[in-house]
C-alpha cells in the first residue's frame, strides 16, 4: 500500500529510484513519482498510472544528473488518482513521500489553512508535509518529532529540505521502512526487495525512529530522541527470488515455487520425523498452554487460518473462532487467559492484523504470528512468531504464501496433538509423512495447467460463477472464488454445497458456470446431490475431484482428476488446481495478472 524509496550516495539517483519504485510496484500503482537534487534545486517528476508513465516522461527528458532523491509509488486513499494527488509532495520548504493514512489531516489542515497554507490536492500526504513545515526552524529533526506529536495514524515518509540539500530524513510510525546500507552510499526503501539489486545489508526502523542519511553516515534517533546504534541484518531473500526468472508473470512463477517454499517451510521443521518448533522457540509446554484459539487474518490469509479452524478442531477437538481482523477488532472479542491468539499473514503489515494482534496483547492473550516477510511488524509485536519460507510474493494475489501458511497449521495441529497425548508419536509420523507425501503431489497438480488453461475459454463470457465445497472443500471454494475475481473481474461467489438452496440458487440459470469442488469423500454423496441440484437449473459445471472417485458423467461439462490424498490433505493440491484456474481465465480476458485493478499488496491501511 504505497513504497516509498530514497538514496543517498554516488550512483545516477534515477536509476535507484525506478528500480527501487519497480521492485515495491505491488504496494500500489494508481500512480509514481520522483524528487532529486539537481543544480542545488529540488526536481520533481511525477505521472499518474504505472511506472511506465513516469519512466516514459523521465527517459524522454534531458539527462538528470543527481545522486540524491526520493520516489514514490501510490496506492490512492484520499483523493483521486491524479498528477495533483502523486507524490513527492512539495511545500515551500520541502519535499515529502508518504506511505500510509494521516486520520487527523481534516482537523490539522484546518488550522494550517488559518495559518495561510494553501493546498492543490486532496491528500492526507499534502497535510503532512505541510505540518513539518510549518514546524520546521532549521532542525529538521525537532520539526519531524514535533510532527509526529500531533499526527494521528501511520505513516513512513522519507523527506527532503531545501536548505539542507545534502541529507535525506526519513521516519515511520505503523507504516514499514528500512535504511540499507551500502559502500558510501545508503537506501530507504518500504521492503527489502526494492534494495535487493544493490545491497544485502538493512537496518529495520522501529515505531517513531526517526534517521538522518549522509553518503556517509547514518544517524538513527530512537522516538525520544535518543541517538541509537543501529543492528543491522541480512537479507535472507535473493535478487533472482524477486525477479520474473522466465515466467510470463511472477502469479504463475510463484504457483510453480510452492512444492519448494513448501518443503522449505515444513522440512525444517521435522525432527526424527516429528512435528518441531525448537527452531522457532517454542517448546513443548506452550503447546498446553491454552484451550481456546483464535485464528486471525485478512483474505487469503484468513482463508489459510480457517483450515487450521478445521485442523485443529477436528484433530485436537480445541474450540477455535477465525474472525477477518477488521471486525475482530471492533467486536469486544471474548479474549480469556486460556486463549492463544494466532495471527497469520504473508506480509506482516497488514493494518487490521497488525491492530488486532495490538488488542490481543493488550488483553495479556498468548499471541503466536505465522508470518513470511522477516523483521515485519507482526512478526516483531507477536509473543512467538513462525517464519513461513516462501520467498518474496511479488504478485499481489497471493499464492505460494497462502500453501505455506497451510502448511504450518497442519504441523501445529500435529505438534499440538502430539504434546497432549491425543496421537502418540506414530501417528504423528504418519502425519507428518502423509503432509510431505502431499507435498511432493503439488507437482502432478501443477501437470493439470494445459487441461485448465483449456477449460478457462469457457468462463470468457461469464458474469457470475459459482464455487461450491463442503468442509475443507468449502474453505477451498472461498479461496477459488476469491482467487478467481480478484484477478480476472468475473464476479464469483463461494458456497458450502447445501447452504445455496436457502437463497442463492434462484441465480442459477441456464448456461451459469459452477466450480465444485468433491475432494473430500465422506461429503461425497451430499457434494453430488448440490451438484445435481444446480446441474438441472441449466449451470455449466466444471468438477475437482481426486484421482480414483467416479462421478456421474451427467453431473458435469467437465471433470478434473486431482492426486489422490487423505481427505484432510486434499487442501494442499486442491489450491493449485485453483490458482491455476484464476490464473489461465485472468490471462486469457487479458486482465493485468500480476497488478489487478484498485489492488494493492501489502494492505498498510484499515
Ligand atoms: C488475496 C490476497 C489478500 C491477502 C490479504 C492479507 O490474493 O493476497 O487477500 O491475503 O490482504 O495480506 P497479508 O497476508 O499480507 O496479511
Amino acid at each position: 500500500m504505497c513504497g516509498i524509496v530514497g538514496y543517498i550516495g554516488d550512483k545516477d539517483v534515477v536509476d535507484v529510484l525506478i528500480d527501487g519504485l519497480s521492485a515495491l510496484e505491488y504496494r500500489g500503482y494508481d500512480s509514481a513519482g520522483i524528487s532529486v537534487v539537481e543544480d542545488d534545486k529540488i526536481t520533481t517528476i511525477k505521472a499518474e498510472g504505472r511506472l511506465d508513465n513516469l519512466k516514459n516522461m523521465i527517459y524522454s527528458r534531458d539527462k538528470i544528473n543527481s545522486q540524491i532523491g526520493i520516489g514514490h509509488t501510490r496506492w490512492a486513499t484520499h483523493g483521486e488518482p491524479s498528477d495533483v494527488n502523486s507524490h513527492p509532495h512539495v511545500t515551500a520548504r520541502l519535499t515529502l513521500v508518504h506511505n500510509g493514512i494521516i486520520e487527523n489531516y481534516q482537523e490539522i489542515k484546518k488550522i494550517l489553512v488559518e495559518k495561510g497554507y494553501k493546498f492543490a490536492s486532496q491528500t492526507d500526504t499534502e497535510v503532512a508535509a505541510n505540518l513539518i513545515d510549518s514546524l520546521y526552524e532549521n532542525d529538521p529533526i525537532a520539526a519531524i518529532k514535533k510532527a509526529s506529536e500531533i499526527i494521528e495514524g501511520s505513516y513512513a515518509f522519507a523527506i527532503i529540505f531545501n536548505d539542507i540539500l545534502n541529507k535525506v530524513y526519513a521516519t515511520r510510525s505503523g507504516s514499514p521502512l528500512i535504511v540499507a546500507l551500502g559502500d558510501n552510499e545508503h537506501f530507504l526503501a518500504s521492503d527489502v526487495p526494492a534494495i535487493l539489486k544493490y545491497t544485502r545489508n538493512y537496518i529495520l526502523l522501529e515505531e517513531g525512529d526517526i534517521v538522518e542519511l549522509e553518503k556517509d553516515k547514518i544517524t538513527l534517533y530512537d522516538k525520544n530522541l535518543k541517538i541509537m546504534k543501529p543492528q543491522i541484518h541480512e537479507a535472507t531473500w535473493t535478487l533472482e527470488q524477486a525477479e520474473k526468472s522466465g515466467y510470463e508473470h511472477f502469479m504463475l512463477k510463484e504457483i510453480y515455487e510452492q512444492p519448494k517454499a513448501l518443503l522449505d517451510t515444513v522440512e525444517s521443521r521435522i525432527i526424527e520425523g516429528l512435528p518441531s518448533f525448537e527452531r522457532d522457540n517454542i517448546d513443548d509446554d506452550f503447546f498446553t498452554g491454552f484451550n481456546r484459539i483464535e485464528i486471525i487474518a485478512c483474505g487469503t490469509a484468513m482463508h489459510a487460518g480457517m483450515i487450521g479452524k478445521w485442523l485443529y478442531e477436528s484433530v485436537c477437538r480445541i474450540n477455535v473462532e477465525c474472525s477477518i481482523a477488521s471486525e475482530f477488532r471492533y467486536k469486544n472479542p471474548i479474549l480469556s487467559k486460556d486463549t492463544l491468539a494466532i495471527f497469520v499473514s504473508q506480509s506482516g503489515e497488514t493494518a487490521d492484523t497488525l491492530a488486532a494482534l495490538r488488542l490481543a496483547k493488550s488483553a495479556g492473550v498468548k499471541t503466536l504470528a505465522i508470518v513470511n516477510v522477516n523483521g515485519s511488524s507482526i512478526a516483531r509485536e507477536a509473543d512467538y512468531v513462525i517464519y513461513t519460507y516462501a520467498g518474496p510474493e511479488i504478485s499481489v494475489a497471493s499464492t505460494k504464501a497462502y500453501s505455506v501458511q497451510m502448511a504450518v497449521m497442519y504441523l501445529l495441529v500435529f505438534k499440538t496433538a502430539l504434546v497432549r497425548k491425543l496421537i502418540d508419536s506414530k501417528k504423528a509420523s504418519e502425519f507428518v509423512g502423509q503432509l510431505l507425501s502431499a507435498i511432493d503431489s503439488v507437482n502432478d497438480a501443477l501437470l493439470l495447467s494445459d487441461e485448465i488453461k483449456e477449460y478457462v475459454n469457457n468462463f470468457l463470457d461469464s458474469s457470475s460463477i459459482f464455487f461450491l465445497g463442503r468442509g475443507l472443500d468449502y474453505y477451498q471454494s472461498l479461496e477459488g472464488a476469491l482467487k478467481l475475481k480478484e484477478i480476472s473481474y468475473i464476479h464469483c461467489e463461494a458456497y458450502a454445497g447445501g447452504e445455496l438452496k436457502h437463497g442463492t440458487i434462484s441465480l442459477i440459470t441456464k448456461d451459469i458456470h459452477v466450480v465444485a469442488l468433491t475432494t473430500q469423500e465422506h461429503l461425497a454423496s451430499k457434494m453430488i446431490s448440490n451438484i445435481k441440484e444446480v446441474v438441472t437449473r441449466g449451470a455449466k459445471v466444471l468438477i475437482f475431484t481426486k484421482k480414483g472417485y467416479e462421478v456421474d458423467d451427467s453431473a458435469y461439462k467437465q471433470c478434473i482428476y486431482l492426486p489422490k490424498l487423505d481427505d484432510m490433505f486434499m487442501p494442499i493440491v486442491t489450491v493449485v488446481a485453483l490458482q491455476l484456474l484464476a490464473y489461465h481465465t485472468s490471462v486469457a480476458k487479458g486482465c493485468d495478472v500480476d497488478k489487478p485493478r484498485n489492488l494493492a499488496k501489502s494492505v498498510t491501511v484499515e
